[in-house]
């Protein structure tokens, strides 16, 4: 039965072409960015978009609302005894200034292999690569039931995403669950992420006057708040080394293990590829070990943003009347982001009461496992695909739903992403390829074959 159902799949693939390539640019032509509340409606669009692609190929689904974005869910049962595998991607997109970019962000670009557009990678691309193998499963009998949760509000901290998943609870029952949203080590070089950082931003204000003044009449005299606010960044982590000074920051930190550090090396991460792929012209470390560590395992303090006095052409001497730091912090299992928010509020609060520090997004780490028969079937799948096997890595990066899942489903998560360091992951130019999207399409029909095989037993009602 194995050797008739991946007979077509490569004909599937090559056929399937137009019509990813079709979906993929409407999905892009819709700027479904959820941090942004004018894009409101956009959102709504996006996911009317999305109950149709599933519907088109048989699914039963729905736009389910919440106090924020909605959640598109959907259900493709074909016998209650089968094994059920949920699929996780999120179809919302991070904001793109269309001046910065070589082509309009929001129009699907397409240059030989490569789909530009912003989400075409993160995560628009890969959601449609698991849809198209999911129509091939379908459609040549695997017996695997199929669900689906579309995500509308990760790349705003996925808020929302908890009240949805308990609401929905009953609905949402599963064996196990997949999830694509992360990053290849390089191309060519398949990752299997177990573990995800966690996340808090914040924001800091400032106001210390009503209107910029002039500084020769009133300097010496007003205080600057700008010049204040870079000094509270600066009590609170080295820029240098990027140490954390906030007292107890560190002090729930689960440390990495070795052997764990051991592997992430070994598995190829090399400081120079990193860089490169990254077009950081220098880094704070070059030691492929360190390096590991420092965007895998440890937490971190970064400055996103600094508002406030002039910053037009020329010097203009007046002091401002407030400023605004955007900052956050990444967290790694251990660390929780209220706990985290509360020790940096209270840090700046005793050196600097009249700074108002506002929390934004937030969500927690995640550590998950690197064995079982999910993740056997996970090798085996990406063997089939791209000939090799997969590097265990964790990810630097945050997917708030993903703890969420793990909490309340209670089934295994496996993370099969297909996005390249040079896509340019919510940078200019994002852009998703063919050879990731067929070879993805393979990846999925493989590991949807693998755990058809396997026996149930994981499934927990509420
Ligand atoms: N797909 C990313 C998460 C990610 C980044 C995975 C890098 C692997 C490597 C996701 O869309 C994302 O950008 N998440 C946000 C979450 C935040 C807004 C809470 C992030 O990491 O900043
Ligand atoms: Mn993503
Ligand atoms: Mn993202």
């Amino acid at each position: 039965m194995k050797h008739d159902f991946f007979n077509d799949l490569d004909s599937y693939i090559q056929d399937t072409r137009p019509g990813f390539e079709k979906q993929l640019a409407e999905l892009v032509a819709i700027p479904t960015v959820s941090t942004d509340p004018d894009h409101a409606a956009d959102i709504i669009l996006g996911a009317q978009l999305a109950v149709t692609y599933l519907t088109r190929i048989g699914f039963t689904a729905r736009v389910v609302p919440t106090a924020g974005h909605p959640v598109v869910v959907g259900e493709l049962i074909g016998d209650a005894s089968w094994p059920t595998v949920t699929i996780y991607n999120h179809l919302d997109v991070q904001p793109a200034d269309p001046g910065e970019w070589q082509t309009p962000p929001f129009m699907l670009t397409t240059s030989d292999d490569k789909y530009f557009g912003r989400g075409a990678t993160d995560d628009k691309g890969p959601a449609l690569t698991a849809l198209m193998a999911t129509k091939y499963a379908h459609e040549h009998q695997l017996p695997l039931n199929f669900k689906y949760i579309w995500e509308f509000e990760e790349e705003s901290g996925s808020t929302h995403f908890e009240d949805f998943i308990v609401a929905e609870r009953a609905a949402l029952d599963t064996d196990s669950v997949l999830v694509s949203d992360s990053v290849w080590i390089s191309a060519g070089r398949a990752a299997i992420p177990y573990g995800l950082r966690g996340l808090v931003s914040f924001e800091l204000r400032l106001q210390t006057g009503r209107s910029d003044v002039h500084s020769g009449l009133a300097g010496g005299a007003a205080r600057n708040p700008l010049g204040e606010l870079m000094q509270i960044i600066i009590e609170c982590y080295d820029a240098t080394t990027g140490h954390v000074k906030v007292p107890g920051f560190y002090d729930s930190v689960q440390p990495v293990t070795e052997a764990e550090l051991d592997s992430f090396v070994a598995s190829g991460f090399d400081a120079k590829v990193f860089a490169k792929a990254h077009g950081l012209s220098s880094m704070r470390t070059v030691d492929n070990r360190d390096l590991a560590r420092r965007v895998m395992a440890e937490p971190t303090f970064e400055v996103h943003g600094l508002l406030g006095g002039y910053t037009g052409p020329g010097i203009k001497n007046i002091i401002p009347p407030a400023a605004t730091a955007k900052l956050s912090t990444r967290l790694v299992p251990g660390q929780h982001p209220e706990q985290t928010f509360d020790l940096i509020k209270k840090f700046i609060n005793q050196k600097h009461p009249d700074v108002v520090v506002s929390p934004g997004d937030a969500c927690e780490p995640y550590l998950g496992a690197f064995e079982g028969s999910y993740t056997t079937a996970a090798i085996n799948a990406t063997n089939y695909a791209f000939g090799s096997t997969p590097a265990f890595i964790r990810e630097g990066g945050s997917i708030g739903s993903v703890l969420t899942m793990a909490h309340h489903l209670k089934a295994p998560i496996i993370l099969l992403g297909l996005s390249l360091p040079s896509h340019g992951y919510h940078s200019v130019n994002e852009h998703y390829d063919w050879t990731q999207a067929s070879g993805g399409i393979k990846l999925f029909v493989k590991y949807f074959s693998e755990i058809a095989d396997i026996k149930r037993g994981h499934i927990t009602s509420s």
